[in-house]
């Protein structure tokens, strides 16, 4: 029996590629290893404030995305989490498991509620348990994400834990899987913060629809240091985190990066990663187009991955109402 994959993205907009490198690059690449979920998850979108149509549309241009980063629906159950009304329900009764405590230490909540004070919504301190849900649903092994939701899935296996010593094994216990390389590529205007949909600067992150001319642009401003060399030192974070970039869509070895440009200046290397990531994103980006064009694809996928998941999520709601005394 293989492993189950169960993993989620946010309808945010913007989808750039820190989250191709750090998660649904290798989603795809690891398709055949795994029995996996795949998930679009909206409801985790309107922790922040949405326009509703803005958001109904960001959900097809990630689901676009997905598929044209090569998830397969004949491998893959690909769905929308509103579309499953067990991941709210279950999310609910898991709050009442969740200690305030283990919310609040969370890091992710503690940056996005100093930048949004006042306007912080419970949604937003809630967020790792609908998460939990999320995973929990499914009898989920394995979760691949990037760095910045270690703690969140650390967080679902240990209410999984504390739910499984009240009631029984009514929970698997998931574990995150987190890449050795790029699972935290940085921002291009400022290299010490993680790439995020939501920085506004303009040549913070490279979108994965951005066409050519963007991309090269944005490489060419991004923030190095008053050194020369092309090589990966974790103390220049700026030329480390281009190099990154350069290593995961080349697939060569440090070393032999380090070699081709010897000699060789920022410029140069600046130049040359530009085409490798023009290049690599190219089919993406065709694909992408194609899929968006085929009239009823999406809705297709949709239906019929939320007709997959659906049942299955049904069982597992229904054991820990059993376990828990309910109806
Ligand atoms: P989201 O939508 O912010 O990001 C989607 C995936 O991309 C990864 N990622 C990155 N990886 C490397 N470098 C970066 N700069 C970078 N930025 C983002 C994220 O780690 C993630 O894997 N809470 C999740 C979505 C979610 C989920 C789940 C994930 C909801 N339910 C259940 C796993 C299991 C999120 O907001 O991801």
């Amino acid at each position: 029996m293989k492993k189950r994959v169960f993993s989620g993205i946010q309808p945010t907009g913007n989808t750039h590629i820190g989250n191709y490198i750090g998660a649904t690059s290798r989603w795809a690449a690891e398709q055949d290893i795994y029995d996996n979920i795949f998930c679009v998850v909206d409801l985790h979108a309107i922790t922040e404030r949405q326009d509703p149509k803005e958001l109904k549309a960001n959900t097809r241009e990630v689901t676009g995305l997905l598929l044209a980063a090569g998830i397969d629906p004949k491998k893959s159950i690909l769905f929308v989490q509103s579309h499953v009304h067990e991941h709210s329900e279950l999310a609910w009764i898991l709050n009442c498991y969740i200690p305030m405590g283990w919310l609040g230490r969370m890091t992710q909540y503690k940056e996005k509620s100093g930048k949004q004070k006042e306007q912080v919504s419970a949604g937003l301190f809630d967020y790792p348990a609908l998460m939990a849900a999320d995973i929990l649903l499914y009898d989920t092994n394995v979760v691949p994400v990037g760095e910045d939701q270690k703690q969140h899935v650390e967080l679902a296996r240990d209410v999984a834990q504390r739910f499984n010593n009240f009631y029984g094994e009514v929970f698997t216990i998931p574990e995150p899987k987190i890449a050795d390389v790029g699972a935290r590529i940085m921002g291009l205007d400022d290299p010490n913060k993680k790439m995020s949909k939501s920085e506004e600067g303009p040549n913070h992150a490279i979108a994965l629809l951005d066409p050519p001319d963007v991309i090269r642009k944005k490489i060419m401003r991004a923030t190095t240091d008053s050194q020369t060399t092309v090589v990966f030192d974790e103390k220049r974070p700026g030329i480390y985190n281009l190099l990154t970039i350069y290593q995961i869509f080349t697939e060569k070895e440090k070393k032999q990066i380090e070699a081709e440009f010897a000699g060789k200046g920022y410029g140069d290397f600046k130049k040359a990663l530009a085409e490798v990531v023009i290049e690599g994103l190219r089919p993406l980006q065709e694909r992408y187009h194609k899929i968006m064009n085929e009239p009823g694809y999406l809705d297709s996928v949709l239906a019929e991955g939320a007709a997959k998941a659906h049942p299955l999520a049904q069982k597992t709601l229904a054991k820990v109402h059993k376990a828990v005394g309910l109806g």
